[in-house]
């Protein structure tokens, strides 16, 4: 694991829609949450988009692209912020009730890209930029590689999860090799977040 354990930097003002989202997703049952950043996480996913772009944070209105929508919780908190565009090739029943009772206006601020088939999914989205991207799919070493080959051209901040122990010859080896040619890089002290900036 090369890259540096550093606290991510904090957040003047968490927008009061952030702090509703925390505490929403923090109510879901835990069969819900398995796979995903927990509440320590998802304030360091805060302060991640927030370096991602000051401004546009600020104003909540990122553009966000997630790689893993999963049953849509980290979806759900990075929409307070802008619109988030996820992937996935999979499909949770339990995300149906989850966005009907997340905060009020999360919901539109989310588009699904879901196919069976990534590639097609990827196709719509190739041609746009985004403030971000979050990387939370296959944690493969190959499926995180061809990830950042396909993100980094997309985005000037990539964020990671799983960047831990468990995940040493995945998500942690093609992140070191990637970082390496980043001009900032780093993950977080307390959290398996990894933050890169990509140029
Ligand atoms: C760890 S979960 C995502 C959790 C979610 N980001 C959260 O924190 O709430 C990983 C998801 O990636 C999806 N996935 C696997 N391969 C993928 C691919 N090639 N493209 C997009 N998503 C993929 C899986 O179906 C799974 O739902």
């Amino acid at each position: 694991m090369n890259l540096k354990r550093a606290d991510v930097p904090r957040v003047p003002h968490v927008p009061s829609q952030v702090e509703a989202a925390i505490a929403y997703v923090g109510s879901l049952p835990l069969a819900f949450k398995d796979w995903s950043i927990g509440t320590k996480g998802m304030r360091d996913m805060v302060g991640m988009l927030r370096l991602s772009n000051p401004e546009a944070f600020e104003a909540r209105v990122m553009t966000i692209l997630e790689i893993g929508t999963c049953r849509s919780l980290t979806a759900c908190l990075m929409a307070q912020v802008g619109v988030v565009y996820t992937l996935d090739v999979a499909h949770y029943p339990e995300t149906k009730a989850i966005l009907e009772n997340a905060p009020a206006g999360t919901r539109s601020r989310i588009v699904h890209v879901n196919s069976g088939d990534a590639e097609r999914g990827r196709a719509l989205l190739a041609r746009m930029r985004f403030d971000a991207v979050f990387i939370d799919g296959c944690h493969r070493y190959e499926a995180v590689v061809k990830d950042i080959e396909f993100a980094a051209p997309l985005s000037d901040a990539l964020i990671f999860h799983d960047y831990d122990d468990r995940h040493s010859d995945g998500v942690v080896r093609a992140v070191d090799a990637f970082a390496a040619s980043c001009p900032l890089a780093f993950a977080s002290k307390d959290t398996s977040l990894a933050f890169c900036r990509v140029r």
